[in-house]
């Protein structure tokens, strides 16, 4: 199964009783492994969880660290953008040329790459001279 339709499997394992929204996110890492993750809402509104967030939990708790190919799929008129939050979370483990594809149900697609979800991202280099 390709990522996209891993993504979509997964969205359906959201648990989003407030927004009804349901997103689901797959990662590839350089292995080929895929990890999953959906949003994880909370009755505490800010104690919730984004599909991207999900996924990458997994990646790290597997023991791996690089993200070379993305998907993200929401029920939305246009393809679903990473919040800003996860676009800072994606470009801590992908290279600035790695790919995001982001989906909606209808069949809409559009790839970025992580420069262009997160122009200017904060880095290890802004901390030097710390
Ligand atoms: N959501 C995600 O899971 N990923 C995104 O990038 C956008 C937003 C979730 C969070 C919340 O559960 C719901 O979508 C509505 O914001």
């Amino acid at each position: 199964m390709n990522l996209r339709d891993r993504a979509e499997q997964v969205s359906r394992n959201a648990y989003a009783p407030y927004s009804k929204f349901h997103v689901g996110a797959a990662l590839k890492t350089p292995d080929g492994t895929v990890f999953t993750g959906c949003n994880v809402e909370n009755v505490a509104y800010p104690e919730g969880t984004c599909a991207e967030a999900g996924a990458i939990a997994a990646m790290c708790a597997a023991g791996q660290r690089e993200i070379v190919e993305m998907a993200v799929i929401a029920d939305s008129p246009d393809p679903v953008p990473p919040c800003g939050g996860c676009r800072q979370k994606i470009a801590e483990f992908a290279a600035p040329d790695m790919r995001v594809t982001l989906y909606n149900l209808q069949g809409d697609a559009v790839s970025m790459t992580v420069a262009e979800l997160l122009p200017g991202a904060f880095s290890q280099d802004h901390m030097d001279g710390a």
